[in-house]
């Protein structure tokens, strides 16, 4: 048997373009074009690649990217002043504050800043405990990519049994939350499970959110499951000193012989969660206009 791979770069260009759409439709009937202001502070070298790509997909898509670079030694003060400048510009709509952030800065004092309306990225309390009541505020990205990849490919979630390994704030938890609201058995696993491996055997629906290059075997997947890779983690190739590749959580070539669908990495939730960003923006652009 070998796995259906989940072509999550095909899905995240359908939604972009159909974001795209909206955003057109939007400027032509209201002269509105939503805006999204993505701050990053320091110079990590995977969060200016990520900001770089949320930044040229939001333009890509008709919206306007204001966002700002801030040196690494910003202190919590002017960061927070920032972000109540933003909160405080009617031309953007979406404010987010890449993680991680340096030691000096608190992130939940900075997220708890973004006035709620704005927080595109759903780390703010009010758009946690909204998710958790089932009320309307805005959805972490990364899960809520994770969500729409699995009824894509499984249609109805309904009564199956998902394992979801990670506990973050930012995947393990909201994910379990949606798949809750999907009326999915939810178990979410972490790294002081006991029997990590029987619980994941399981699963019919399987989310890998550890952080751990390959973490997860292919004796671990119940046969036909859908597994969801969360993971990017950058390995050194075999036999090639100083050359890096993208791994995943999952052991992929293995776990295709078991798996019934799976993500790769990279092309899988990863061009989802930036598409998932823009919907929230174009969401909270339309919800503060009073056009939702
Ligand atoms: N760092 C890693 N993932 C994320 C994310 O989804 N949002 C932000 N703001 N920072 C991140």
């Amino acid at each position: 048997m070998s796995a259906s791979i989940i072509d999550g770069k095909s899905s995240a260009e359908n939604l972009r373009n159909q974001i795209a759409d909206q955003v057109r439709h939007l400027n032509s009937q209201s002269q509105i074009i939503p805006g999204l202001a993505a701050i990053l502070v320091g110079d990590d070298p995977a969060s200016q690649v990520y900001v770089r790509n949320k930044e040229k997909q939001t333009m890509d898509c008709g919206m306007m990217s204001a966002g700002r670079k801030l040196p690494s030694d910003t202190s919590q003060k002017d960061l927070l002043s920032y972000v109540e400048k933003l909160n405080n510009d009617s031309s953007v709509h979406g404010i987010l504050v890449q993680l991680p952030l340096p030691p000096q800065i608190d992130p939940s004092s900075v997220i708890q800043a973004i006035r709620p309306e704005k927080d595109v990225d759903g780390f703010h309390p009010s758009n946690v405990g909204a998710l958790a009541s089932g009320e309307h505020g805005l959805i972490p990205c990364t899960p809520m990519g994770c969500n729409m990849l699995l009824k894509e490919q499984l249609g109805d979630l309904s009564g199956a049994n998902a394992v979801i390994v990670g506990r973050s704030n930012i995947v393990g938890k909201p994910m379990a939350q949606l798949l809750l609201a999907e009326n999915c058995t939810v178990t979410i696993a972490h790294s002081k499970t006991l029997n990590l491996k029987k619980v994941c055997r399981q699963a019919d629906i399987l989310v890998a959110a550890v952080g751990l290059p390959q973490f997860i075997k292919a004796d671990w997947i119940k046969p036909g499951a859908t597994v969801i890779d969360v993971g990017i983690n950058r390995i050194q190739k075999e036999n090639e000193i100083g050359k890096y590749k993208l791994v995943g959580d999952v052991d992929f070539t293995p776990a295709l012989d078991v798996a019934g669908a799976i993500t790769p990495v990279p092309g899988g939730v990863g061009p989802m969660t930036i598409a998932c960003l823009l919907q929230n923006t174009l969401i909270a652009c339309l919800r503060q206009n009073n056009l939702l």
